[in-house]
């Protein structure tokens, strides 16, 4: 996977230039963490080449913008998939059914907790506290946290990703 080509699409080279004119030319690397996220986006994970996209734009030492991805837990530089499903499985969302509910979507995603779908779509994986546990059972896709989750609303949910 460290072999994976990337190349900004159209829409994400749009987003990076016009990010970049709030930066002045001489404090340009300042940018890197929105680029990385950018970059990050594209796919759900972070390549190594996509590392190198950035730094190429930034005009900066790739091994630097290397070790910046790696430094911040944000950034996810092995494969996952475009959506992660993180369904939280501590004790308040447990009471209130997170079991049940993880096999559901284990079984509509058709993933075991940990991994992802063949087509790089869906990761699925249990978290811990969410901090939102009045609300529990909980579950979170990517930045998107859903409350209150039944097996049909998160079917719904999952199906509009699909
Ligand atoms: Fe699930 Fe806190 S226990 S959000």
């Amino acid at each position: 996977y460290d072999k994976m080509k990337f190349e900004f699409t159209k829409e994400n080279k749009a987003r990076v230039e016009s990010l970049l004119t709030w930066y002045p030319e001489a404090e340009r690397q300042g940018a890197l963490l929105p680029l990385l996220d950018i970059a990050q986006r594209q796919h759900g994970w972070l390549p190594i080449s996509a590392v190198v996209a950035v730094a190429e734009v930034l005009k900066i030492d790739p091994m630097q913008a290397y070790e910046t991805a790696k430094y911040y837990t944000m950034f996810h530089m092995k494969p996952r998939g475009m959506y992660v499903v993180a369904v939280c499985t501590s004790t308040p969302c447990f009471l209130r059914g997170s079991d049940d509910l993880l096999k559901a979507c284990s079984k509509m995603l058709r993933l075991e907790p940990g991994e992802t779908s063949k087509d790089m779509q869906f990761s699925l994986k249990v978290d811990c506290c969410l901090g939102a546990c009045v609300n529990g059972p909980v579950v979170t896709i990517n930045d998107d946290l859903y409350e209150d989750l039944t097996e049909v609303s998160l079917e719904s949910i999952l199906s509009d990703l699909k």
